[in-house]
């Protein structure tokens, strides 16, 4: 029989204490969706508890109650899982695209679970984009107080010295929004373009080219590389790569795996994968190397006049 989701030492302590959460929240940890999206769709009377529907968001469940969305019930909770994906180049961050363009969902692999990303990449930003089956982390790694550095192989054209890029360290306001501290290093300068390493803590919209461009540059490659301890390394291009139990659990930490509300429990049956690409390093700390799978391997789409991807 499979186990429920009832926390064990093992788990992750509750954040809300009594077994009691926002409905939002309990349906976000399902998987469906996110938090904001469930209390859309309570909002639109798509969800009903113990039988009435819902006409707001702020109302608790406990253990037990019933729970439907669509008049379906909420799919049994499976154990935080997170992957690793390499975003490729022209691909839309999104479920749907009114515009039919490729979205990172047509191509992950089928017997995936149903997974959202944590944040968004642009479409022609290439990377890592983590993906997880649990809203609640979703939701914590995205949240700016999280804090977990992001950091960018950039190509721009234009020029620029490092001596404007340390102005940036102590964060920037450009119209009317304010980007915290930007670690950027000029790597090298190639013809018109410079290569930059740019590392952010926030997570907002079109962060890095708005902040490039501020200071006169145009984006015009440009590579997620890491997400706090979690590393692109030499994951090929469009692949994914599950992160094993253990070592989420110790990336997370406790803090993280309460706030967002995490069960590592193993379910019966369940294979935990042993395999992985994550450096164990610690948020800060500088992370170990691991030797490309052959000397010298690219991402398939990296060009040969590029600097490496490797951190
Ligand atoms: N910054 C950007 O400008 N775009 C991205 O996709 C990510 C960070």
């Amino acid at each position: 029989m499979k186990k429920t989701s009832t926390p064990s030492t093992k788990s992750a302590p509750k954040a809300e204490g009594e077994g009691a959460d926002r409905i939002a929240k309990v349906i976000a940890r399902a998987g469906l969706c996110s938090r904001r999206d469930a209390e859309s769709w309570i909002a639109d009377g798509r969800v009903s508890l113990n039988g009435k529907t819902l006409e707001s968001p702020a109302v608790t469940v406990k253990p037990g109650d019933k729970i439907l969305v669509d008049g379906k019930p909420l799919p049994e909770r499976d154990r935080t899982r997170l992957w690793l994906f390499h975003k490729p180049k022209g691909t839309v961050t999104t479920t749907y695209d009114p515009e039919g363009r490729q979205t990172v969902f047509d191509i992950l692999p089928e017997e995936l679970p149903r997974v959202m990303t944590v944040g968004r990449l642009d479409i022609n930003t290439e990377g890592l984009l983590l993906l997880t089956n649990d809203g609640g982390l979703a939701r914590v790694l995205e949240l700016p107080a999280t804090g977990w550095l992001r950091r960018y192989r950039v190509r721009a054209h234009g020029e620029v010295d490092q001596a404007a890029l340390d102005k940036l360290k102590d964060g920037v306001a450009i119209d009317g929004i304010l980007y915290g501290g930007v670690e950027a290093t000029l790597d090298r300068k190639q013809g018109d373009n410079v290569w930059l390493t740019v590392g952010l803590r926030e997570g907002k919209n079109r962060e890095v080219k708005n902040i490039l461009a501020y200071l006169g540059l145009s984006v015009n490659r440009l590579i997620r590389l890491s997400f706090g301890p979690f590393q692109l390394g030499d994951l090929a291009d469009g692949t994914i790569e599950e992160v094993p139990r253990r070592v989420l659990r110790a990336q997370l930490g406790d803090r993280l795996s309460i706030e967002a509300g995490a069960d590592f429990d193993l379910r019966e049956g369940d294979r935990d994968p042993v395999q992985t690409r994550i450096v164990e390093a610690r948020e800060g700390e500088e992370p170990q190397r691991r030797k490309p799978a052959r000397a010298g391997a690219r991402t398939s789409r990296a060009s040969e006049a590029e600097p490496p991807l490797r951190a």
